[in-house]
């Protein structure tokens, strides 16, 4: 830049900051946020998340500009953009495989998090924020695959619906107040598109925004789980602290980089991914006279739905499959351990996780999977186990030996 180009930036800077708090925002949250020095891979879920979310919101804008959404023309309208739209494929296979991609890279960030131990203090708000973000994407989701009104869109929308009809007494009418009709219709289609659109994307983006600063409130953890506030230099910069700009700006760039090829190479040459991003059935259009043979979810609430499936009452199953989810919310107050990270804690945390991995991607199998009667006793060992990980871990936690702390962080 010339000196006569830098100067007419920096009055331009000074003419925005004497009337928006642009600089110092910048400061604050980017080029002097100090993050810890030792963030490994699993660190670049969150900006993965945040790059999906903002891939979902513009190519869902242009999906509704060719989209209806009424029960005779939503289908054909999904086969217009298929077809005859210029690149509508390209933009309805991105929002597809953007749907599942984003609780690929949801469920990675939880689980770094969950060894690192991201949610005990100071930051149990970043976590239960991170939680009803969670809570929202899921039915953000779930109202999204009924849109297409194909088979599994239809009939999914009508077992998801039901559960209702479970509660005792109020069921009844909750399931009509739900569904704005006796059976899933084209009402039901057309509340749930107002819910996709503006509703939960508005709610959302929110709860992103306020997640990010319950973080910046009380700083970023780190694979070490120890708090890099406690040793500073004369300037009051922690010292295994670095800027978050351009340091860790220029390292997500080369993952997004990464994550963006992967993406690629699903939405160009296999977008359904063997049918576990798009359904084969969903390419039928939505019939409420044939019931296909197995309805199943898409694969990121499977391991809820094989607890459901697991217990032979359904309101018991629908308050299991409820419990399964708010005990995530706890998480930060089952944790009695000393430490945070997963690399100090004792043996039984090390198993106890171990087990609860296995368990969920077990249960998301079996989600997937028809009934037999192996499955379901599997089902209900791991839908045991995947509690027995929650419940257990204020007593593991507190027996176990832990490793004593670095002083400061490796790596
Ligand atoms: C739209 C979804 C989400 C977005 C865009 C998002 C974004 C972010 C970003 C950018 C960060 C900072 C970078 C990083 O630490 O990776 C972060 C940190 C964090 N997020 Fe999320 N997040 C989302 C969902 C969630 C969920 C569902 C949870 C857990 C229930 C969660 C829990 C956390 C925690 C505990 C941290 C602090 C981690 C640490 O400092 O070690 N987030 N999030």
């Amino acid at each position: 830049m010339t000196e006569n180009a830098l100067r007419k930036k920096n009055r331009f800077m000074e003419w925005i900051d004497k009337r928006y708090p642009w600089t110092e925002f910048w400061k604050k949250h980017l080029s002097e946020y100090y993050a810890p020095r030792n963030f490994n891979f699993w660190y670049f879920f969150g900006s993965f998340s945040l790059l999906v979310f903002v891939m979902q919101i513009l190519t869902g804008i242009w999906l509704v500009m060719e989209y209806t959404p009424t029960g005779s023309e939503s289908f054909a309208s999904v086969q217009h953009i298929m077809r005859e739209v210029r690149y509508g494929w390209l933009l309805r296979f991105m929002h597809t495989t953007g749907a599942s991609a984003f609780f690929v890279v949801v469920y990675l960030h939880m689980y770094r998090g969950l060894i690192y131990g991201s949610y005990q203090k100071p930051r149990e708000l970043v976590w239960l924020i991170g939680m009803v973000i969670y809570f929202a994407l899921l039915i953000e989701a779930f109202t999204g695959y009924v849109l297409p009104w194909g088979q599994m869109s239809y009939w999914g929308a009508a077992v998801i619906t039901s559960f209702a009809s479970a509660i005792p007494s109020i069921g009844d009418f909750l399931l009509v107040w739900l569904r704005g009709d006796f059976n899933v219709s084209g009402v039901t289609l057309h509340r749930f598109f107002s819910l996709h659109v503006i509703a939960i994307p508005f709610f959302l983006a929110i709860l992103v925004f306020v997640h990010l600063v319950a973080l910046h409130k009380v700083g970023s953890n780190n694979p070490d789980g120890i708090d890099i506030k406690e040793k500073k230099d004369k300037n009051g910069v922690p010292l295994d602290g670095i800027p978050f700009h351009p340091y860790y700006t220029v390292k997500d760039l080369v993952g997004v980089v990464v994550f963006l090829f992967v993406f690629s190479l699903v939405v160009f040459f296999t977008p359904t991914l063997g049918g576990l991003f798009i359904e084969p059935n969903n390419s039928v259009m939505a019939n409420p006279m044939l019931t296909p043979p197995e309805i199943s979810p898409v694969w990121y609430m499977t391991p809820f739905y094989a607890m459901l499936r697991a217990i032979p009452n359904k309101f018991l199953g629908l308050i299991t499959m409820a419990a399964a989810i708010a005990i995530m919310f706890v998480l930060p107050w089952l944790d009695r351990s000393p430490v945070r990270s997963i690399r100090y804690k004792g043996m039984w945390s090390k198993i106890a996780i171990v087990v609860f991995v296995i368990s969920f991607m077990s249960l998301g199998y079996l989600g997937h999977e028809p009934v037999s009667v192996l499955r379901t006793f599997l089902a209900r060992i791991f839908t045991i186990a995947y509690f027995g990980f929650f419940l257990l871990m204020p007593f593991y936690t507190r027996i176990e030996k832990t490793k004593p702390l670095p002083e400061r962080v490796t790596g």
